[in-house]
């Protein structure tokens, strides 16, 4: 396995502009691909957002563009929606709709059944699954593997009993409704000196924490978001801890009087932290 430059970029915290930043990755990859040799690479995997990398968004047309460069080469694009994808950014999938790709493949979990049973899913573009079934035996099926509890029952039910829920009580339009609000009330904590970032879309975002003029993971950066989180879960908010970052999933059917009391919370929370940090406690 191969891995490419982080794909981040945040224009709060650039130095270049978003068509460079884009340039710059996209140059990479074409190296990459002509170091290791198109016909060594079955695929490349990316995340629309990555999640546990770190809440990290790449720049505008980034998607579409490693998606060209794949389609040149005769590479298969897989796209891990399994944060991303059931309503965390206001859609159902956020490869087609938010960032207009067709992904080969998709990798979906965790939304699909809103946690309610476990399960996981693979969807196949049309492209690949005719690929699949010409190249099947006609007189066997057309996937033969498969795992003890690939399509169990009860899994099944519940994820298209949820899909119903979310269709009938519309909650891609509540996060699309709900999320530019969450992020403006969560940039507002930038304010604050051990800030050094906060990002995110709709209803997937993190506060990034640093001592400031301290930047990345540092033990003492790291340190203090532990603090933030501790402040935080003492008053009832959990956040996600992660490195120096406090990352944030609420439940898509948060309000946005919710939204407020997890700010206050937050804003509480780093009001101590920046004191014990002058106070010299990281
Ligand atoms: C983006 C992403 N992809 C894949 C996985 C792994 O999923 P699974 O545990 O279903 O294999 C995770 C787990 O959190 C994830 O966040």
């Amino acid at each position: 396995m191969h891995h490419l430059e982080s794909p981040a970029f945040d224009p709060d915290n650039s130095t270049v502009s978003a068509a460079e930043r884009l340039d710059h990755l996209i140059a990479g990859m074409e190296r990459a691909i002509a170091r290791i040799g198109p016909e060594q690479i079955a695929c490349f995997v990316a995340e629309p957002i990555l999640a546990s990398g770190g809440v990290l968004i790449p720049p505008p047309g980034y998607h579409q563009a490693a998606l060209d460069l794949c389609r040149q080469h005769d590479i298969l694009y897989i796209s891990d929606e399994v944060v991303s994808a059931f309503g965390r950014l206001g859609h159902f999938f956020a490869s087609e709709t938010r960032f207009g790709i067709v992904p080969d493949l998709l990798v979906t979990a965790k939304g699909i059944t809103s946690g309610y049973q476990p399960l996981g899913a693979v969807l196949l573009s049309d492209r690949i699954a005719d690929a699949l079934v010409e190249a099947a035996d006609p007189a066997k099926p057309v996937l033969s593997n498969g795992f003890t509890y690939s399509g169990h029952p009860v899994a099944c039910a519940t994820a298209i009993a949820n899909i119903a829920v979310m269709q009938r009580e519309k909650i891609c339009e509540h996060v699309r409704d709900v999320g530019p609000y969450f992020l403006e009330r969560l940039r507002g904590l930038r304010n604050w000196s051990i800030v050094a970032a906060v990002r995110g879309d709709h209803l997937m975002a993190c506060v990034e924490c640093h001592v400031p003029g301290e930047t990345g993971p540092t033990p003492r950066n790291q340190a203090l978001a532990r603090a933030v989180d501790a402040y935080c879960a003492r008053s009832g908010l959990l956040v996600r801890p992660y490195e120096n970052l406090c990352i944030l999933s609420p439940a898509l059917i948060i309000v946005k009087e919710e939204i407020d009391q997890i700010v206050a919370i937050l804003d509480d929370a780093l009001a101590r932290a920046e004191r014990d940090l002058w106070a010299g406690a990281f």
